[in-house]
């Protein structure tokens, strides 16, 4: 008989124990450690295990041939940027996201489009009784769709199922976290038995060139909950993002074997289930702000699809010792390093102010591109004078101050002109590879001194402003406040 070795498992890390302690030492995190039963599937004795004689396996080329097409596309356009043009055969995928954004149904919706073009696809829910997947079905409208549906948790189940009849081309497990496997004896959601199902569902999508996709929770920090070795275990690591209190739902791959990772999927949550949104720039900036200070459009590139987002700032007196800066959606050391130029360079003091910067629509700003879109939404929120409306900017900033050409101006200034954007601030040395730029009036800048300038001068006192602020504004435009280097 094997004995059973009991150890204590970090569920954060995976790190193992022999005794219980507060603070795991590998991850450092407090409290996270759980007993659980590490024997698993190689509790055989030695003895035993060494007397086996390994099977001898043929070995293949590269250049084989695959009888069927290695991908199959949803059907759901947006998803299918983002796994780099659909499901690679005997591809795993982990899904995860906050708790009710919106993987169920997305899911529910991919399964139903491939069961109706005539695939076998098979949705296993360990959460939901087999009901209430069907509700949500008919609250989609998809109810009629030829999906296989079961409530089922433990995975030699779920593999000897599946294993008849035709080789099904998508299965949904939703979640792994409420998995369960034989071979080992902890509980469902801990970190040995995650690892565990979730290797013997990779072995059968290997065996068989079934399609997987792994739903997985999310922990408080935004981490896939269960151990970090599950994401190198599959293909792709896809996340589903978005803010609760709006439609916007964002999918984003976090590694991808089979495609790229900087692409994004946009969707927005309906009644009717999500609806793919194939123009975001639209749908972020159908809720502008029209001639307020501090917001200004950023033309930026998410993958290979340029996305108009509006940036949104609030430079006001701070009451505390030490200002504070806080962002969302973009980099806050980015953020810093803006701020710190304005000051070295530009004169622009904000030392005496809280720094608020926001990414309308819930999109997370990953590009530099961003600087001169940042810069000058703080400036605008500063000297209290709104941007032009139908201007866009895009441009690295250096710490120099100097404006540095971007990749994709075209692409950008194309965006911008198809949006009915009239103008655009860009770096100087980005004109020369300006072409097709859609007849937009285009606003070289070469260092940062001279957009604070050209924010600062609009900043002079005119009728329709907002009275309450206009002493700060008129005091904050002064020229005093801006050293103009070049002028
Ligand atoms: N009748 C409805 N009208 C509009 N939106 C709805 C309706 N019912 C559900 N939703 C949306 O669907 C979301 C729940 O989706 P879903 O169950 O797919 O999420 P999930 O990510 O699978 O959640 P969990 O982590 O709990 O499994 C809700 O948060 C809500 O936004
Ligand atoms: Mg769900």
């Amino acid at each position: 008989m094997a004995k059973s070795t009991l150890s204590f498992v970090c569920q954060n890390c995976g790190a193992a124990y022999n005794r219980w302690q507060g603070k795991c030492d590998s991850c450092g995190e407090w409290n996270t450690l759980a007993e659980e039963d590490t024997t698993g599937a190689t509790s055989m004795p030695v003895s035993v295990r060494s007397r086996r004689k390994g099977r001898t396996f043929a070995l293949e080329s590269l250049t084989g041939k695959s009888n069927d097409a290695p991908r199959l596309p949803s059907g759901m356009t947006e998803l299918d940027r983002v796994t780099g043009g659909g499901f690679v055969r005997g591809s795993v995928l982990l899904v995860g996201g906050d708790p009710g954004i919106g993987k169920s149904t997305l899911l529910t919706q991919a399964t139903s489009m491939l069961a109706r073009a005539g695939h076998r696809a098979v949705y296993i829910s360990g959460e939901e009784a087999v009901a209430q997947v069907r509700l949500r079905a008919e609250r989609l409208g998809l109810a009629d769709a030829p999906v296989q549906l079961a409530a089922e948790t433990s995975v030699e189940d779920i593999v000897s199922t599946l294993s008849e009849g035709a080789v099904p081309r998508l299965i949904v497990i939703d979640s792994i976290q409420t998995m369960w496997t034989d071979t080992v004896e902890s509980a469902p959601g801990t970190v040995t038995q995650v690892r565990a199902s979730a290797q013997a569902l990779i072995r059968f999508a290997k065996k068989t060139g079934a399609a997987i996709i792994l739903v997985g929770h999310v922990t408080k920090d935004g981490q896939i909950a269960g151990p970090r070795v599950v994401e190198h275990m599959v293909d792709a690591v896809l996340s589903f993002e978005g803010e609760g209190s709006q439609h916007f739902r964002i999918l984003r791959a976090m590694k991808n074997r089979f495609g790229p990772t900087d692409e994004i999927g946009v969707f927005e949550m309906t009644g009717l289930g999500l609806r793919e949104v194939s123009n975001p720039s639209e749908l972020f900036l159908s809720e502008r702000d029209l001639g307020s200070p501090g917001t200004a459009v950023f033309a930026g590139i998410e993958g290979t699809r340029p996305v108009l987002v509006e940036l949104q700032a609030l430079v006001a007196p701070t009451t505390l010792g030490t200002p504070r800066r806080a962002v969302v959606g973009w980099d806050p050391s980015r953020l810093s390093m803006v701020l710190a130029v304005l000051e070295a360079h530009c004169g622009v003091k904000l030392s005496g102010y809280d720094v608020y910067l926001n990414v309308a629509g819930g999109l997370r700003i990953q590009e530099p591109a961003a600087d001169l879109a940042a810069a000058a939404a703080l400036v605008s929120s500063l000297v209290n004078a709104p941007l032009p409306t139908d201007a866009v900017y895009f441009g690295e900033i250096s710490l120099s101050g100097a404006v540095r050409p971007v990749a994709q101006t075209s692409a950008r200034l194309k965006e911008a002109a198809k949006l009915g954007f009239g103008r655009a601030v860009l770096p100087e040395s980005a004109r020369g590879e300006v072409g097709g730029d859609g007849g937009l009036a285009l606003n070289s800048i070469g260092g940062l001194t001279s957009l604070v300038a050209e924010i600062a001068a609009r900043g002079s006192p005119r009728g329709n402003r907002d009275t309450s602020r206009e002493g700060a504004a008129e005091k904050n435009a002064t020229p005093a406040r801006f050293r103009r280097e070049n002028s």
